[in-house]
């Protein structure tokens, strides 16, 4: 029964059977199963190992299981342990036993690693399509709220005056940055490790360079023992994963929050929200929470495959098996994740009045005060220890810095003219900051145009 059955004498346990198998999670990995093995037929033909029409039969028979794979008639055999004795024990009773020649110079060592890296040419390009489309809200609600005032934060205090749009842009070159980061792991894994054989390499004159050719890839492995043995780019697509993940929690964060009564910065539609079972009144974001928390099994599952390779002796063990359930359920994560934000993005309302009248609200300009004390040539750290003071009385005085008139604020410097009402208002603020990068409305357009280019 087994591929390995000639050495045994007694058959597994039921109990070891089920523990080692993979079969659960690895028949996903089916299609590129069957289209590694199409090619490597192709190189095992090339090499004159089996004959054109051994190759030809072969090649058929791949296709008739994959045919049966694709409508749903493929019978799964849990007791052959994983995709590929499946495939291939499936292929020999279609064909023959002239499909025990399949398997010539090949070991399910960098079979497997084949598999993975075809998997990944496939997923890559489907979490980029869906951080771009984030991007692209994004990009749609910062044209649509360009000017549109609001506060900004640091340590969660009342910072600055920033704009929606600047705050929303941020998140697109954060995403930005993910997608580079995918791209470099879809380009670390575009190599080619079938021909390394279990792991001193095969020993048929099989032509990597054509074989990886015709499995699309850029480049063949140089070291065998490497190309059985490390598992970095899934790593790699796991860190990539995590991080967008953390990006999108926190973008997560900041709706959840500005979705609450004390803050009321944004509504999120009722078709992104949930209501209470209890509570008649609630109104729960839901869909942002599960987006910020979800980024926990992101995390989770890069620290299981670290861990898991983490002093692995070279070269293949068993334990790297452990690394295909935490790639499956982050690329689903972070597609499920892709799915449902763009249209919660585009659903949301942001109550731009409310973010307007906060955003001058509580010294949000003191700096630009002191700002003012400088341009008139006091030393910045006088001038902030001279507008600390100023913050100070107007909060015994429980007013704003707009209220203060020209001669209190003269009793804290002579330099105050009648021009500092005008350098106060949130408007002022904003365009004071036009310097590349920064939120003047002016700069912001031109972060846009940027923005614009890299969500397409
Ligand atoms: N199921 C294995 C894995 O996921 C495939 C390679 C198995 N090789 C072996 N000798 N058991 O890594």
């Amino acid at each position: 029964m087994k591929t390995w059955g000639g050495r045994f004498s007694e058959r597994a346990d039921a109990s070891a059977e089920k523990f080692t198998g993979s079969l659960a999670f690895d028949r996903w990995l089916w299609p590129y199963d069957i289209a590694g093995s199409i090619a490597w037929a192709g190189a095992l033909g090339r090499a004159r190992v089996i004959t054109d029409e051994e190759r030809d039969r072969i090649v058929k028979g791949l296709e008739g299981v994959r045919r049966e794979l694709e409508d749903g008639t493929f019978t799964f055999r849990a007791e052959l342990e994983d995709i590929h004795t499946n495939i291939e024990r499936r292929l020999t009773e279609l064909i023959g036993p002239v499909g025990g020649k399949l398997h010539t110079g090949r070991s399910r060592n960098d079979q497997i690693a084949v598999d993975e890296r075809l998997f990944l040419r496939d997923a890559i390009p489907r979490l980029d399509e869906g951080l771009r489309r984030i991007q692209q809200v994004l990009v749609d609600r910062a044209t649509e709220h360009l000017d549109a005032p609001m506060p900004g934060y640091t340590h969660l205090q009342r910072a600055q005056p920033i704009l929606l749009s600047h705050h929303l842009l941020a998140y697109v070159f954060m995403l930005a940055r993910d997608r580079d980061r995918l791209r470099a792991c879809g380009a670390h894994a575009d190599v080619m490790p079938l021909g390394a054989g279990a792991l001193a390499g095969t020993a048929f004159p099989i032509d990597r360079e054509a074989l990886a050719r015709d499995l699309g890839f850029a480049a063949v492995s140089p070291n065998s023992l490497d190309a059985v043995s490390d598992r970095d780019y899934f790593i790699e697509l796991l860190a990539a994963v995590a991080i967008a993940g953390m990006h999108l929690s926190r973008l997560a964060g900041d709706l959840t929050l500005w979705a609450t009564s004390e803050f009321g910065f944004v509504e999120f539609s009722d078709r992104f929200a949930t209501g209470s079972s209890m509570m008649p009144q609630k109104k729960n974001p839901d869909v942002a929470e599960l987006m910020r928390g979800k980024s926990g099994r992101l995390y989770g599952n890069l620290m299981a495959v670290l861990t898991a390779m983490k002093g692995l002796p070279l070269t293949y063990n068993s334990d790297m098996q452990e690394d295909k359930e935490p790639v499956f359920d982050s690329v689903d994560t972070l597609l499920a994740i892709t799915d449902v934000v763009p249209p919660m993005l585009a659903s949301l309302t942001f109550r731009v009045d409310r973010l307007r009248q906060a955003a001058g609200e509580h010294f949000s300009t003191a700096t630009d005060v002191a700002d003012y004390l400088v341009r008139k040539g006091v030393p910045f750290r006088e001038a902030h220890e001279i507008v600390g003071r100023i913050v100070r009385h107007a909060l015994d005085a429980r007013v704003g810095l707009e209220a203060l008139d020209l001669g209190t604020l003269r009793t804290f410097s002579p330099v105050f003219d009648a021009d500092i009402t005008r350098a106060i208002t949130v408007e002022a603020s904003l365009a004071a900051r036009s310097a590349t990068g920064g939120t003047a409305p002016d700069a912001v357009r031109r972060s846009l145009d940027l923005a614009r280019t890299l969500a397409r």
